[in-house]
C-alpha cells in the first residue's frame, strides 16, 4: 500500500498518530488514549466550571503538551433561568404517578442524595455559558458540542487557537456547521450510545462526507473494532469518534456491575428510547425504558422534564448498585466489548485490526 491509510487529515489537524477519538467521562481513560497516540474528548456537561478547570489542569499535567478536547452540551432548548421547582411544576400529574408506579413495581430505591440536575449544562443556559467560558479561558485545544450547534462560539474559540467540533445526526445540520466554519463534524448515526437521531451510521457518514469538502468528518455510532474504523475511512471519514468502546476498559471508572452488563450485552440488548432524557437516546434496556414503551404509559415528555422524571430511578439504581435496574448509554457495537482491556491495548488492537482489514482487501505488496 502506497500510503498509511490511518494517517488522515484529522491526524494532521491534531498532530496525533491515529485517527481514533475517545469520548469519555473518565479522565484516566482520556489520558491513556492520548498517551497511546489517539485523541480524547472529556465529557464535562455535568460539571461545574470549577471542576472543569481542575480537570483541564489534571489532564495537562499528564499528557506532556499533547492536545485534548472537552465536550459540553449546548442545546437550543436549554431553558432560560428557572428553578428546579418551576420546571417540576410543569410536569403533568399522570407522569408523576407513572414514575411512582414504576419505582414501586421494581422496588427501586431513592437516590442517596437528592439529584441536582442544575449541574447539567443542558438544563441551564447560565451554567452552559459559564462552562464555555472556562474552556475559552483555558484555550482548550478542541471544544466539542455534543448537542446544539457550536457555530456561535467559532470566532471566540478561533481567536484563542481552539478548534471547534460539532456533533450532528442529520446532514442538514452538518451542512450548516460546515458553512459556519467548524473545524470538524462528528456524523453520528442511530447505532450510537447516548443521544442520537434516526439515521444509520453508514448513511449519515457517507452523506456528510460527500458534502464536507476539506472539513474532516468523524464517524460515530457503533464503532468498536478496527474493521469499523477501516469502514469509516472508506466511507470518507477522517477518523472515528467512539464512546461505548471505552466504558468497560481497565481505566474506566464505570461501576463494575455496569462493566459486567456491557461485556454480557450485544446490540439487541440496547434500546432507543426518549424515556430517560426526553431526547432519543440509546442505552442498555432496563425496566424503566421497557415500562415507558407499554400502551398504558404516558408519552415521555420533552427535555428537561423527562430527565427530571427519570432521575430518581437512574440515580437510585446506581447508588444502590441494582444490576437488575441499572442502565448506561451503550451503542450497537457493544457486542464487541467482550473484556476489560487497558485503553492502550484497545487503541493498538484497533489500529492493527484496521490495517489488517485494508491488507485483506487490497492484498499485501509482493
Ligand atoms: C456513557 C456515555 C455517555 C455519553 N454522554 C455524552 C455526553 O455527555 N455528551 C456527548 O456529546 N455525547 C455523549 N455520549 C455519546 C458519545 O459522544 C458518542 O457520540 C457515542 O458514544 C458514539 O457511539 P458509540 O458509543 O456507539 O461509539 C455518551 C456516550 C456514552 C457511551
Amino acid at each position: 500500500m502506497s500510503k498509511d491509510p490511518l494517517h488522515t487529515k484529522l491526524c494532521d489537524q491534531l498532530g496525533v498518530e491515529y485517527p481514533i477519538v475517545a469520548f469519555t467521562h473518565c479522565k484516566d481513560v482520556a489520558v491513556a488514549v492520548i498517551n497511546s497516540g489517539g485523541f480524547a474528548v472529556l465529557g464535562e456537561a455535568m460539571h461545574t466550571p470549577e471542576d472543569i478547570e481542575a480537570d483541564i489542569k489534571w489532564i495537562r499535567d499528564r499528557v506532556d503538551g499533547k492536545p485534548f478536547g472537552i465536550d459540553l452540551v449546548l442545546p437550543a432548548s436549554a431553558p432560560a433561568e428557572s428553578s428546579l421547582d418551576e420546571i417540576k411544576a410543569k410536569i403533568p400529574q399522570p407522569h408523576w404517578d407513572f414514575k411512582k408506579s414504576v419505582m414501586k413495581k421494581y422496588d427501586c430505591p431513592m437516590p442517596k442524595q437528592s439529584v441536582d440536575l442544575h449541574q447539567w449544562g443542558g438544563l441551564s443556559q447560565a451554567l452552559g455559558r459559564a462552562q464555555l467560558e472556562v474552556l475559552l479561558e483555558e484555550r482548550v485545544p478542541v471544544i466539542a458540542s455534543g448537542l446544539g450547534s457550536p457555530a456561535f462560539l467559532l470566532d471566540a474559540a478561533h481567536a484563542r487557537g481552539s478548534k471547534v467540533w460539532g456533533l450532528v445526526g442529520r446532514t442538514r445540520q452538518a451542512r450548516r456547521q460546515i458553512e459556519a466554519g467548524v473545524d470538524a463534524v462528528i456524523a453520528q448515526g442511530f447505532d450510537a450510545a447516548g443521544h442520537t437521531g434516526d439515521m444509520g451510521t453508514l448513511s449519515i457518514v457517507a452523506e456528510v462526507a460527500s458534502i464536507a469538502g476539506d472539513t474532516p468528518i468523524l464517524a460515530a455510532g457503533g464503532i468498536t473494532t478496527g474493521r469499523h474504523l477501516a469502514a469509516a475511512l472508506c466511507l470518507g471519514a477522517s477518523g472515528v469518534w467512539t464512546g461505548t468502546l471505552w466504558l468497560a476498559c481497565r481505566e474506566s471508572d464505570v461501576d463494575m456491575i455496569v462493566k459486567e452488563r456491557l461485556i454480557e450485552s450485544s446490540a439487541a440488548d440496547t434500546v432507543w428510547s426518549d424515556s430517560i432524557s426526553g431526547f432519543t437516546m440509546r442505552v442498555l434496556a432496563c425496566p424503566w425504558t421497557e415500562e415507558w414503551k407499554k400502551p398504558e404509559a404516558p408519552r415521555p415528555l420533552a427535555s428537561p422534564y423527562q430527565m427530571i422524571l427519570s432521575s430518581d430511578y437512574i440515580q437510585g439504581s446506581n447508588d444502590h448498585r441494582r444490576k437488575d435496574l441499572m442502565t448506561e448509554a451503550a451503542g450497537q457495537g457493544v457486542g464487541f466489548v467482550t473484556e476489560m482491556k487497558p485503553a492502550r491495548q484497545i487503541v493498538f488492537d484497533m489500529v492493527e485490526e484496521a490495517l489488517t482489514a485494508f491488507d485483506d482487501i487490497v492484498g499485501l505488496p509482493d
